[in-house]
């Protein structure tokens, strides 16, 4: 029988699932990590999901015809993801980027055809930036199609159908505990909400960053962790609409250095280079597994996107790739 795809769509979702064994054996973490290794979509993250969701919906709407013009706020993954969707069915794409993103992804946008507006990081310091950049975006593109991930419900629902139903097959329901990070929220609230409308006692935890690692006025260009957002003590209305506030059980905050460190540790024990939002949610994976409390559970945490993207990160190298060093000081495969 052969196996042949038709369309880049085609590629999108069932991720694999790695249990992370070298590295839950170094720690001695009583709960078992899975790692969702979102890197394997055909653009390479986790926003391909919701490209192709929202594009499918609008494209079903009668809302967008090939030769349009998408247009949408991102820290570069969806971009990405949409420039590609864009390229297999026929539209154009232009993106605002605040000026501080890796410089890889600006490269890879470019590369599928999209066109860039920058924007200083120091405007997202504003409480009302979110919904600011959302009407300049719509007022300097008359006519074109506004994705808008921070609030378009495809962008949960895509999660909701596919992400969370995907990880509740591959655990056989045996899922306890998921972690992931905020960009606009689609991830937790959708897959989140999917996981605990199959098993309410399950736990959802965000990792989000803290203090030192976001922009202030003194400081607007911090080692940041690309593509997450603080979302505690943060008041409701500069959240993403997409990010549903009742859904997590803890917030657990962590730097930029921790994630870094916990990417290296990612790549050096178990061989994947996963990005610092990933380093991000596996740091606080790390935390749950090492509670007595969560001794044999299951905890799966989001990887969304590749260290690839990050190595000539604005800034501090993402990952400094000194995996030797790790290899020497870790007992590995004992
Ligand atoms: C690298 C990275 N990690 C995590 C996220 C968060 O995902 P979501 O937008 O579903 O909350 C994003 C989204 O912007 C991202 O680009």
């Amino acid at each position: 029988m052969t196996r042949i795809f038709n369309s880049f769509s085609d590629l999108i979702g069932n991720t694999p699932l790695l249990e992370l064994h070298n590295y839950r054996r170094n720690r001695q973490l009583g709960a078992r990590i899975l790692a969702k290794i979102e890197y394997f979509n055909p653009a390479g993250s986790v926003k391909d999901r919701i490209a192709w969701g929202i594009v499918k919906h609008a494209e079903e709407a009668g809302k967008i015809r090939p030769g349009d013009l998408l247009v949408d706020v991102t820290s570069g993954n969806t971009g990405i993801g949409l420039a590609a969707v864009a390229a297999s069915r026929g539209y154009r794409t232009k993106f605002y980027l605040s000026d501080n993103i890796s410089p890889d992804k600006v490269k890879l946008l470019r590369l599928f055809g999209a066109e860039i507006v920058t924007v200083k990081n120091e405007f997202f310091l504003d409480p009302q930036a979110l919904d600011k950049i959302s009407l300049r975006v719509q007022e300097e593109n008359p006519g074109a199609f506004f994705t808008d991930q921070l609030a378009n419900p495809a962008n949960p629902r895509t999660h909701f159908e596919t992400t969370g139903p995907e990880i509740w097959r591959d655990t056989d329901g045996a899922v306890d505990i998921f972690v992931a990070g905020v960009g606009t929220g689609g991830t937790i609230s959708g897959a989140g909400g999917f996981l605990k409308s199959k098993k309410p006692g399950l736990k959802v935890v965000i990792a989000e960053p803290a203090e030192a690692s976001l922009p202030t006025d003194v400081n607007p260009y911090p080692d940041e962790i690309d593509g997450v957002h603080k979302v505690s003590e943060v008041p409701r209305e500069q959240l993403p609409r997409n990010f549903d506030s009742t859904i997590a059980d803890e917030v657990i905050a962590l730097n930029t250095s921790d994630a870094r460190k916990t990417a290296q540790s990612l790549v050096a024990e178990e061989g994947i280079f996963a990005g610092t939002s990933a380093g991000a949610v596996l740091f606080a994976a790390t935390q749950l597994a090492l509670r007595p409390e969560n001794a044999g559970k299951i905890i799966v945490a989001v990887l969304p996107d590749t260290g690839e993207r990050y190595l000539t990160a604005a800034g501090e190298p993402a990952v400094s790739v000194d995996t030797a060093a790790i290899r020497d000081k870790v007992d590995l495969h004992s």
